[in-house]
This record gives structure tokens, sequence and C-alpha cells, in this order.
């Protein structure tokens, strides 16, 4: 490269950063992910460090970005509010710990691990106990005054109790800072985002730009009501200067919890590489339990004295290194949407991406919802999408990056007929879903067979979802009960069959018979009817016909009933495909009403999880699915199989799926195994998260 593209690069990698700056700081709506940022600062960097004749002072990598708006006043900072080195790379944690010990001329060097709260630095100042000012980080050197916001912080006493100077290690000083990360808890901010819908308003992007936002509010009784939590993590006294001798960060930590102020309970020590690298390892899997985000840990080196020795750069101390986790947001392109048609018809579109990595897996599909949410967010085929897990978990497109578009972009209309059968499509501006209404379309079939197969439903063991289709295709089958009509001679001598594989069908076609009488329920495929549901309905009705006697009112005055729920039931049973497709079933043997012997499960009657429901998704290590239920059962719970504003609790193990994301969107809170264990049986072991 000749010096003059050199030139040009920097300068645009320097534009580019500060634009970056600018839409993270002031504007709280970042158009790249953490990882693109940290990717232009570190090229910037390394051409800053190859060509120091292009060195300049106000280069962004030598200055802080700055959040300063206008409408709040600046004041200065006690001392300057740097940040951190960034790492993603283990073989960086290696070199931090070398580099130390070689400056530090010594091996025996102690480290904390901590997580990286993703929220908003606040520096908070107290006076003779009483809160006195809160600045943003600002430019680093002068934040913006949001102290009357920050009082609402309810975790940020607005006076200390009259023991505050009893804490300090030394003198205890008049005055002191205390510095750390606002943030908004997940519940709060699923509780926000759903009343921001019932409002009309458009939800919140993710809890760090809604923090953001929300300490640059003027209203302070709406930054009350929204509800901010606080982690704090250092501490300076300020008159007189560094009175208290705080040795260590372990004890500037112990110093602020005593003052009442709130810090987070993980705080590990290590005193090497390997060491470090296990308290990360932990806190990434923690971190799936956790009720707020963090985006990565912060390693520090716990001597204080140390750390002054070492001193800082002038954007960052040499002491800390922030070690980030991989991308839960990721920027891809959208390469083209497929249509799914499920099994009640609805017509979904699907984002099939350029596969990146996200969050620790390969990400290359992502629901969009329905059109209304694609127009809403303008996505077209072709376009740069930032793609997030919600909560680390599912991915779907978070925004279209609109300034990298050229011109060849196109949407995707809705649908005018069913893209599988043919059929002209419905409208259900109710649930603004688009619906292919043939009940003979084959996607439609499959969905259904597949629905009624199912584990929850009628559990037939032998009938894999590849079975469903080649069945269909073969024809011998098109509606669930066509299954019991099969004939195990005729399935032997199927391609890819055995008489096996017959048995097996055979014994799982019977089995089915016997299933519980609300799994009987949940098996016809009812619209809208998931597992609570119809364990609801089977508790209410002993067979079929009851059930089709009822009104949508009868059904709307059920528990966990609401009347869209209670339509679409009426609805489905009195169609008449619905009367044949139950008289069929019947007359296989199917039976369609309660048996003698009743499901034990009321659902709730005492214990720690008394009237609770709880869904469950994901794998856990110690329990199997049915071990998991029985114990929220014997806890007095009900189990669920899906999401919503009633459900109480999810617990999520690995590769959990959907409902985790669902969880997150309705405020609903997510047990690990070990918090699931520990509520469900109390007494019997810790939960781990301190
Ligand atoms: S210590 C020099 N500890 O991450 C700043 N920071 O770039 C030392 N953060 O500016 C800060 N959690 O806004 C520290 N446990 C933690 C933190 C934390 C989040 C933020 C903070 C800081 C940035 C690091």
């Amino acid at each position: 490269m000749t010096d003059e593209s050199i030139r040009v690069e920097i300068d645009h990698l320097r534009r580019e950063i500060e634009r970056h700056n600018d839409l993270y700081y002031k504007h709280a709506s970042p158009v790249i992910s953490d990882q693109e940022y940290d990717a232009l600062e570190r090229r910037l960097r390394a051409l800053e460090a190859e060509y120091p004749e292009l060195a300049a002072a106000d280069s962004p990598t030598v200055c802080v970005g700055a959040d300063s708006d206008s409408r709040f006043p600046s004041r200065p900072h006690s001392h300057p509010m740097l940040s951190l080195a960034n790492s993603y790379d283990p073989l960086e944690v290696t070199a931090f710990v070398k580099r130390l010990r070689r400056d530090l001329g010594r091996e025996d060097l102690v480290f904390t691990v901590e997580p990286k709260i993703d929220g908003v630095a606040l520096a908070v100042r107290y006076r003779d106990g009483l809160l006195t000012t809160a600045l943003t980080r600002g430019d680093g050197r002068s934040g913006d005054d949001v102290s009357d916001n920050a009082r609402t912080i309810t975790e940020l006493p607005a006076r200390l109790d009259d023991s505050w100077p009893g804490v300090f290690p030394g003198e205890a000083p008049r005055s002191f800072e205390v510095r750390g990360e606002a943030y908004l808890r997940l519940t709060r901010f699923g509780q926000l985002n759903r009343m921001r819908a019932a409002e009309g308003l458009e939800p919140m992007a993710n809890p760090r730009n809604a923090t953001a936002g929300t300490l640059k509010t003027l209203d302070s009784r709406e930054v009350a009501r929204r509800g901010l939590s606080v982690f704090c993590y250092q501490l300076f006294s300020l008159e007189p200067e560094d009175a208290p001798d705080l040795s260590s960060h372990q004890v500037e930590m112990e110093v602020i919890r005593s003052l009442g102020l709130p810090t987070n309970p993980f705080l590990r020590t290590a005193t090497d590489p390997e060491e470090i690298m296990a308290r990360l390892d932990e806190l990434a899997v923690l971190r799936q339990g956790l009720d707020y985000q963090i985006d990565g840990a912060v390693i520090k080196l716990d001597d204080r004295a140390q750390q002054v020795s070492l001193g800082a750069t002038a954007k960052s101390p040499r002491w800390g290194l922030a070690f980030k986790f991989p991308a839960a947001e990721a920027v891809t392109r959208l390469l083209d949407i497929t249509v799914q048609v499920g099994r009640t018809g609805v017509i979904t579109p699907v984002a099939e991406l350029e596969p990146v990595g996200l969050a620790g897996s390969t990400v290359s599909r992502a629901t969009l919802h329905n059109w209304d949410e694609m127009a809403r967010k303008d996505i077209r085929i072709g376009d740069t999408v930032v793609v997030v897990k919600g909560g680390d978990i599912i991915p779907k497109i978070l925004r279209v990056l609109t300034d990298r578009r050229e011109g060849g972009e196109y949407a995707l209309d809705q649908p005018v007929d069913c893209p599988v059968c043919g059929t002209p499509v419905q409208s259900d501006p109710e649930q603004v879903a688009v619906r292919c209404v043939n009940p003979l379309c084959p996607a439609v079939l499959a969905g259904r067979l597949r629905h009624f197969a199912g584990r929850d439903a009628a559990d037939i063991d032998g009938l894999g979802g590849k079975w469903v289709d080649s069945f269909l295709e073969l024809g011998l089958i098109v509606t669930p009960d066509d299954l019991f009509n099969l004939e195990r001679d005729q399935l032997a001598v199927l391609p890819g069959w055995g008489e096996k594989s017959a048995d097996r069908l055979m014994t799982g076609l019977a089995r089915a018979k016997s299933r519980p009488w609300s799994a009987r329920i949940f098996s016809l495929g009812i619209p809208q009817v998931g597992v609570t549901t119809a364990r609801t309905l089977a508790g209410r009705f002993d067979s079929i016909d009851a059930l089709c006697g009822a009104t949508a009112e009868d059904l709307a005055d059920l528990p966990d009933i609401g009347p869209i729920v209670a339509a679409s039931i009426v609805e489905f049973l009195s169609h008449a495909s619905t009367s044949e497709f139950i008289n069929n079933l019947k007359k296989s043997g199917f039976l369609l009403e309660k048996e003698e012997i009743e499901e034990v499960d009321d659902g709730g009657l005492s214990g720690p999880m008394a009237g609770k429901t709880v869904v469950l998704t994901g794998t856990l290590d110690n329990l199997t699915r049915d071990q998991a239920k029985a114990l929220i059962r014997a806890a007095g719970g009900k189990v669920a199989g899906s999401v919503s504003g009633r459900t109480d609790y999810v617990v999520a193990g690995g590769k959990a799926g959907s409902k985790l994301e669902k969880a997150l969107q309705w405020g609903v809170e997510v047990l690990d195994e070990s918090g699931f264990l520990a509520l469900v049986q109390p007494g019997d072991g810790n939960h781990g998260n301190d």
C-alpha cells in the first residue's frame, strides 16, 4: 500500500468510528455489532502503531467516545472515566497476564473476574451520606448531570445508612464517588415492552439502549416508572482524596457493599490464565440464567498498589481487560425469504441468511414472524441485516442496515395463493396472520399428522416426521385417523420398512389409544389449544361430545382461556371436516372421552410451586423432561407447553428454543437447572449462583 492509501484508510476508519460512537453514545441506536466496531478500532490501532507519523491526538483510539447531550448540564469528572481494552481471544488473556507479570516483575499476581454488565456507566457522588451528583461518562473528562434520574434508582440510596463512616478501613471520607453500571432487568424490560405494545408504541430494541434512553429522559417520573437497576464496581474518596485504605479490588467491593450499594454477587479470583479462563467459562454458563445482560467479563488486577504502579494509557487503565463473549448480534446478508405453511394453515415468512456465527452457534435462518413485521422493519431480500438472539437464544432480524443497500434489494409481497397448494389465502387481521384455508393442503396435512403423532399428543412411537411425509406422498393416509387403518403387512413391504418397524408402529398406534384424556384432546390439533389448555378442557369436559356442546362463553369462563381461544375451539369443533375426523377416530377405537382412571395432577394445591405455571425448554443435564414435569407437579405447579403472560417460570436447559425468547418478551422469570432444583427441592442443595 502507498502512504497515500494508508492515510485515506486511516481517515476513513476515524470518521467511521466517530460516526458509530455518535450512534452508540448519543443516539443509543448502534447500527453495527460490538464485534464489528471493535474490528474497525483494532485495524485503526494497528495502522497507527505501524505508521506512528500518521497518529493524531484526536484519533478515536486516543479519545473515549462521548455520550454528551446538550439537554443536560455537563460537569467535570473527579477522575477521568476511562474504558477497558477489549478482547475476544483467550490468547490475549494469556498475553495480558504475561505483560502484567513482566511489568511488575513478579509471578504471584492475583486477578479478579466479574461480569461485564451491558448497561450504561454512571459516576455517583455522595457527600455526608447524601447522593449529590450522578454523571454519565460523557467524553470521559466531563459527563452529563443526570442526578435527578439517578435518584429514582431505588437501589441507589438517596441517603446512606448512618453507619456509613464506619465501613471505611481508614479515615471515612466526607465525600466519595462510586462508579457502576446502570441497567434494566430483563423481566422489567419485557414488562415495559408489553406496556408499550398495549399503548401502540414501538418496542425498545434491547435493554442497554433502553437504559441509555431512560437515563437521558427529561421527565424523572418516567425514569422512576422504568425501574432502572445498578451494579457498582469502583470507589474513590474525594475529600480527603484517597483516604481509605482500599488495598485491593476485593476490599473495594466489600466496602461498596457495606455502604448499602449494590454489587454483583459474582466476584471470583484467579492467579493464572487457566484459572481465569475457567472463571470465564463459569460466567458464560451463568449468563444464560441471569435476569440482566452481560456482554463479557472484566478481569482486574486485584492489588491496588500494583494497579497504581501500572498506570493507564489515555484511554484505559493497564490493570484491566474486558473479555467479551462472542457477539449476541451479528451482521449478515438476507439471501432469500422462504415461506412455511403450518398445521393450522398459517403462512410464516422465514429468513434464509448467509451463515454467521452468533453466540456460539451458526445461524442460517431466522423467523420473520409475519408480513406486518416485515413491512414495519422494511426487510428486503438482499439486505444486510443485524441478527440478534433474544436473550441470546433464538435468532431474529433486529434491523436492516439500509445504508448498505445497493439498489437490487426487493421486498417479498404477501402471497396471494398458498405456496404449497395454490389455494387463495385468507388474511386474519386479528392475528396479523395469512392463512391457507385448504384443509387438504399437503403442508397442513403433514403438520396435523406430525402434531397428532407428537410426544404431548398421541405419542406414536415408530412414526418419525419423514415417514409422515412419505405416507402422505404414497397416498396411504390423509388425516390422522387414517393412521389407524394402516395394516402391518402393507407397511412391512414398504421401501425402508420391514416387519420390525411395522410391528413397532402397530404397537405405537395401539398404545396411543390409552393416552391420557388431555393428550387425546391435544392431539386433535385445535388451533390455539396447547397442552395447558387441553388439560383445562380435560378437567372440565368428560367427552368430546360435551366439549362440542360448549359455547364460546362457557369456554371463556374457564381459567386460562380467553375469548380468542374460546372462539377458535368452537370454530374448529363446528367444522364439518372436524366431525368426520372425530367420528373416524372414535370408530378406530381412539376414544374421545374420559376413562375411569383420571390423571392425578390437578395443578397446584400446595408446595413451593403452588398455583404456578411452568414451561420447560431445552435439555436439562440431570433430569429428563418427565422427571422435571413430575417435580413441578409434586411441588404443586402446572406444566404448560407454551409461554404466555400467564407463565410464572420458564426452566431453560441447554439448546433452549423460542420459548426462552418468549420468556424474555413476556418478562417471565427464567430458571436454570440449579435454580429450578433449588426451588422445587429447597434444602437439597444450594443455588449455584451465589
Ligand atoms: S471496571 C476503566 N467493572 O465496561 C473502567 N467496568 O470498558 C473500569 N463495565 O467503562 C471499569 N461492567 O462502563 C468495570 N464489572 C465492571 C463492569 C464495567 C461493565 C463497563 C464500564 C466500563 C466498560 C469497560
